[in-house]
């Protein structure tokens, strides 16, 4: 059942619009920081993560923090049936599931598929956990625009859940929640940041980029809270700089910040890093997740964090100059389930079982095979 409490946003945010009253208490908090030896990592820095992929199991990463405020607004207005859209493998439709089910909400996924024709969403990364949810699945076509059809077609389903059942539900636009209130839930992770020292401890935030959520939620909060960090978005889907930069504009003007604090000054677009392009991922990004495992434990996702990861490494390596100094903090946003797509499954095999380490012993007694190649 929900946990619904009140909403006190931080001081520094007060003068905003739209603040929430409510929130629901569904992510696990103040997630740890620590630090993260990169491979590569030039010796000057000094980085960390903030792992927000610990803030649940199937509820995590930033997904959960932008539901928290989207859920709580929709229990608020006494709805039964959660409507939202978004790709197969999308971490915010798959977090969608969950929490409808856990609410006790009924959810409803217009899901863009490649091909048509029911089988298209098969069981891999994602779509096996939203699946196991058992929500209501309408498959559209791959190339389905938001304003032109998917929203048209939220607006028809809730309608048709009115008519024939009298139960209200509710909406949330595509890209996860990046709208009000689902921004809060970036000003409140900011928040927690604060309170583990973000602002003496650290110079640079880097985090993925695409929606602009993360971006808007993350230079906002750093501005009101007076700037002393620089924010890097590193894009991992198919948008330009000047889309998040119109996007973080649009969303400074809706909370209603004077006209003329800029995203451009706020928050610094990485380009570059998109590799394949949205919801692709190229055997050297793979490659590099799989370097970042063997080498810190940490698993990114080829999609978001995997990309953003690099794309950050790769600044730092090549363009240090972006980076207000050395202390770097690297948001990690979640999104673990698409490491089982199958992709990264292919990345392990073709490394062969000797570099793999997998050696075969079949006789009792102990003969190292390449003991002093240990690692
Ligand atoms: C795992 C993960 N990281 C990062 C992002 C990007 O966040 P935003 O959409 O707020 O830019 C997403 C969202 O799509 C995500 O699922």
């Amino acid at each position: 059942m929900a946990d619904l409490r009140g909403y006190q946003c931080p001081t520094w945010a007060e003068s905003l619009n739209q603040i929430p009253k409510k929130r629901t208490l569904l992510a696990n908090k103040e997630t740890p920081i620590h630090r993260w030896s990169l491979p590569g990592m030039p010796t000057e820095y000094d980085v960390s993560v903030k792992r927000d992929d610990m803030t649940g199991c199937t509820l995590s990463g930033n997904k959960v923090r932008k539901l928290e405020f989207l859920m709580a607004e929709a229990l608020e207005q006494k709805c039964t049936h959660v409507i939202t859209c978004g790709d197969i493998h999308s971490n915010h439709c798959r977090a969608t599931a969950v929490v409808a089910r856990r609410l006790g909400l009924t959810p409803h996924l217009i899901l863009r598929a490649n091909e048509q024709g029911t089988c298209a969403i098969g069981c891999d990364g994602n779509a096996l956990l939203t699946r196991l949810c058992g929500p209501n699945i309408y498959l559209v076509p791959h190339d389905s625009g938001y304003i032109t059809e998917l929203k048209p077609r939220m607006e028809k389903l809730a309608a048709a859940i009115k008519d024939k059942l009298g139960d209200d539900s509710y909406l949330i636009p595509v890209a996860g929640g990046s709208s009000f209130p689902g921004l809060f839930g970036i000003i409140s992770t900011f928040e927690e940041m604060i309170l583990q020292g973000l602002l003496d401890n650290y110079d640079d935030l880097v985090f993925a980029c695409s929606s602009g959520c993360t971006a808007a939620g993350m230079s906002i909060s750093n501005y009101l809270t007076g700037s002393k960090l620089r924010c890097h978005g590193v894009i991992v889907c198919n948008y330009t700089k000047s889309y998040f930069h119109d996007h973080v504009d649009q969303v400074l003007r809706e909370t209603g910040l004077p006209d003329d604090i800029k995203a451009n000054a706020i928050v610094d677009i990485i380009e570059g890093y998109q590799g394949d392009g949205y919801n692709k991922s190229t055997q050297k990004e793979r490659d590099f997740v799989m370097s970042v495992a063997e080498t810190t434990g940490v698993m990114l996702d080829p999609i978001y964090t995997g990309k953003a990861t690099l794309g950050m490494l790769r600044e730092l390596q090549n363009n240090p100059q972006r980076f207000k100094g050395n202390r770097i903090l690297f948001l990690h946003t979640g999104g673990l389930f698409a490491m089982y797509d199958h992709h990264l499954d292919a990345t392990i095999r073709r490394r062969g079982h000797e570099e793999n380490k997998i050696y075969l012993w079949s006789s009792k007694d102990y003969k190292p095979v390449r003991i002093e190649e240990y690692s």
